[in-house]
């Protein structure tokens, strides 16, 4: 956890820019899995960000204005529940804990909503992410409403707080940089465990397991994502996560896969040999791959604009598409029709930070918006060779992605999950097997 004061640094922040209004951001519910049994508890990301408060059932109302004030809705303390259950730290604990100006037990939240609301310009809320909130949002609204004949005026206005909270997000401070790059050593240290793992006839969940296995050596307590651990033709399934196959001699195996660590997010891929040694057709479709994710990297710097890593990528695959006789015609033509995308449909990378495919715009006025310090992102070209008509037969079922994660820096970039073996060579040094 970070030092308490940042978390009231941003909740201040946050207030200077809705200058009026009272903001209400809850964390995430609690999910019946089955039965009795639930999902493991992850809070919301916006909540968490705020405030710092890991527990369930606890909502953070930020009231904008000359003295701003912040207040947390919290459990409160239940010994009974604390035997079963664990900690809790209960409204006045946390309200020191965590720097709030006041705390109260969350089961008083609907009483003091329409309170806190009443003459108050603006409730600022991520109206649509959630229909049982938003009936919440709804019936406090109401409430004051229903206290007009009193003089008591309702809020004319409802804002998203994301909006400006997704710009905070998208420009990480130092803190938020060094836990990001702790997650991404724990990842990449989980990749080359599972490069030195995997072998012909092991299965895919046994290496899954390896992953799992580094990131909670590490204190990782969970995947960011779902992990794909996809052998073979599976690696051209770009969701694949059922990671059930055998293994087997002669095929590549793919990996997307990283952990979170408070709360920050690593996304890596790396694509190798499962017998530890590329083919020369997997090295071909292995080296272009790399070859766009080093043009698109190169590109990476305070002021090109978003897209460039992309179209990067997208020039040098297509270059590499010809060559392998996947497309035909010139780079321009490949381009301008997306013939292309027939092996590579997604884009080269998304904004990464609490949530993998973290929040902020990739737009400002229509135009892609420009790249800043701070900002972290990933690039990760792939080629996805399905069967079909035309394509030549020696390069079926061969699926690559290379990701990696990337710190923009004052002139340039910083790859954060360079300690991820991958070029060719240093990737049949670590399967043991070159
Ligand atoms: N693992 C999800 C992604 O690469 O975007
Ligand atoms: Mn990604
Ligand atoms: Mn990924």
């Amino acid at each position: 956890m970070m030092d308490s004061q940042i978390y009231r640094k941003r909740r201040h922040q946050l207030a200077e820019q809705m200058q009026s209004g009272v903001a209400v951001i809850p964390t995430a519910p609690e999910r019946v899995r089955n039965r009795d049994s639930h999902y493991p508890f992850r809070f919301d990301s916006y909540f968490h960000y705020l405030s710092g408060f890991a527990e369930p059932e606890a909502v953070l109302v930020l009231v904008a204005g000359e003295a701003p004030k912040s207040i947390l809705f919290c459990r409160e303390k239940n010994l009974e529940r604390e035997i079963w259950d664990g900690f809790r730290h209960g409204p006045e604990a946390a309200r020191e804990a965590f720097c709030f100006d006041e705390a109260h037990s969350i089961t008083l939240l609907d009483e003091m909503m329409p309170k806190l609301l009443a003459d108050q310009p603006s409730l600022h809320f991520h109206l649509g992410a959630d229909s049982a909130w938003d009936a919440r949002a709804v019936g406090w609204l109401n409430a004051v409403r229903a206290e007009v004949r009193n003089g008591i005026t309702a809020p004319a206005a409802i804002r998203d707080v994301r909006v400006p909270l997704d710009e905070m997000r998208l420009i990480k401070s130092a803190g938020e940089i060094a836990v990001m790059r702790r997650s991404a050593e724990i990842s990449a240290a989980a990749h080359r465990r599972a490069m030195q793992q995997a072998r012909p006839g092991r299965y895919e969940f046994e290496i899954e397991a390896e992953l799992l296995h580094e990131f909670r050596l590490h204190g990782a307590p969970a995947p960011a994502y779902s992990s794909i651990v996809a052998g073979g033709a599976n690696a051209c399934v770009l969701h694949y996560v059922e990671n059930s196959a055998v293994l087997k001699d002669g095929d590549l195996l793919l990996i997307d896969a990283g952990c979170e660590l408070d709360g920050y997010a690593a996304d890596i891929t790396r694509t190798f040999p499962v017998n530890g040694r590329y083919s020369p057709a997997q090295r071909d479709v292995y080296e272009m791959v790399l070859a766009a994710q080093a043009a698109a990297i190169a590109t990476i710097m305070p002021g090109a604009s978003w897209d460039e890593p992309h179209q990067a990528a997208l020039k040098v695959l297509a270059q590499g598409m010809i060559d392998l006789g996947l497309c035909v015609g010139s780079v321009d033509a490949v381009l301008e029709s997306g013939d292309y995308k027939r092996f590579y449909m997604h884009k080269t990378g998304h904004w990464l930070g609490m949530d993998v495919h973290d929040v902020g715009d990739y737009k400002r006025g229509g135009e892609w918006r420009k790249l800043e310090p701070d900002m972290v992102m990933t690039v990760e070209p792939g080629c996805y060779i399905r069967p079909g008509e035309g394509v030549p037969a020696h390069l079926w079922n061969i699926g690559v992605r290379i990701e990696d994660d990337v710190l923009v820096t004052a002139i340039t970039c910083e790859v954060l999950t360079a300690a991820a073996p991958k070029t060719v060579d240093e990737i049949e040094a670590v399967t043991g097997k070159a």
